[in-house]
């Protein structure tokens, strides 16, 4: 019998405190994964409880089913949540299920543990795989594809703008160059041009990150468009709570981050562009739960170590 892949749920007990849930509890699940969080907060629900759990990868769709079974409160939608708000489908279900907005909706940013370990789908350094890192494995190009139709300023740009890599010029050349060669196949060959930039042993002896580490951040954030309609997608996810639901939403890195906690400030009302604003001018739909956001504790750092970059921030909808 085929084992079912397990993502270690972050900041589990922290999203379960800050989604208050009441008795017929609507939820939606931007990024369902495997399930973890959804197994959870199911555990807390009542049987007249709905469920949506969306995500663009195949794959988590049929591990999130197989963990969940047939629990009829869950429906499962294959999309990316960028292009939800308009689906008719996702308008269809929301119309039947939650007319009056979701009382809970769940945003777990960034790849799962499933897509980083399974060598084929191209996300890791550690192992060799095709150089893919989609999480939709039935559209849009691939990474290599992608970095084919780059320039050495785009390359050099997108790995400056998604890595923070300092070294994003030498490196966007050499990976360029060892596409030209015909040495750009494998997630390996990525990392080995990376390496020729920033040699890995010196990084390894002084236990710094895999250098490859931000470039492989910055190509999977560019192939799958992970920034470009975040904020608008948090908008919209904000737009669809009931007056008083709770919106949770888990960013894995400071670029992440920074949107996630720039929108949410923006739709609370309060400003933080340049120069000076009347903050009463900024229309007020959210109120922001944990200001500062929250960090894993030691004790989950220590269990699951992807864990320590997670941060979870949580408003909710005024009435
Ligand atoms: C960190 S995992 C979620 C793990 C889940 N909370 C659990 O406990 O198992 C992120 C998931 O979001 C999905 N995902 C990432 N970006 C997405 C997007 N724009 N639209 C829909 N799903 C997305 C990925 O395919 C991945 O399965």
């Amino acid at each position: 019998m085929m084992t079912i892949p397990v993502h270690v749920p972050v900041l589990l007990q922290e999203v379960l405190e800050a989604l208050v849930l009441p008795p017929a509890a609507r939820i939606l699940d931007l990024t369902l994964g495997l399930g973890g969080h959804a197994e959870a907060l199911l555990a807390r629900c009542d049987k007249a409880s709905r469920y949506l759990g969306v995500d663009r990868d195949p794959e988590a769709r049929y591990q999130a089913r197989r963990r969940l079974g047939d629990d009829a409160r869950l429906e499962i939608l294959a999309s990316a949540y960028e292009d939800l708000w308009e689906d008719p489908r996702f308008l269809a279900w929301k119309a039947e299920h939650a007319p009056g907005g979701f009382d809970a909706i769940l945003a777990d940013l960034g790849v799962s543990t499933l897509q980083l370990r399974t060598p084929d789908r191209g996300f890791s350094f550690r192992d060799e795989g095709p150089l893919d890192m989609r999480m939709d494995t039935t559209s849009g190009p691939t990474a290599v594809e992608w970095i084919a139709a780059q320039t050495d300023e785009s390359l050099a740009d997108a790995i400056y703008q998604y890595g923070e890599e300092r070294a994003s010029r030498p490196i966007a050349r050499a990976i360029l160059r060892a596409h030209r060669e015909g040495r750009l196949a494998t997630t390996r060959d990525l990392a080995e041009a990376v390496y020729t930039v920033i040699p890995r042993e010196p990084a390894k002896r002084k236990g710094q990150s895999d250098p490859a580490t931000r470039t492989f951040q910055a190509i999977r954030i560019a192939v799958n468009g992970e920034l470009a309609r975040l904020a608008a997608s948090l908008e919209a996810a904000a737009g669809s709570l009931r007056p008083g639901g709770r919106l949770a939403v888990i960013s894995f890195h400071s670029l992440e981050d920074r949107i996630v906690k720039q929108t949410l400030r923006r739709l609370a009302g309060i400003y933080d562009g340049p120069g000076r604003a009347a903050p009463a001018a900024l229309p007020k739909t959210l109120k922001l739960i944990h200001p500062g956001g929250l960090a894993p504790s030691e004790a989950e750092a220590a269990a699951n170590p992807p864990s320590r970059s997670a941060r979870l921030r949580v408003a909710e909808r005024l009435p």
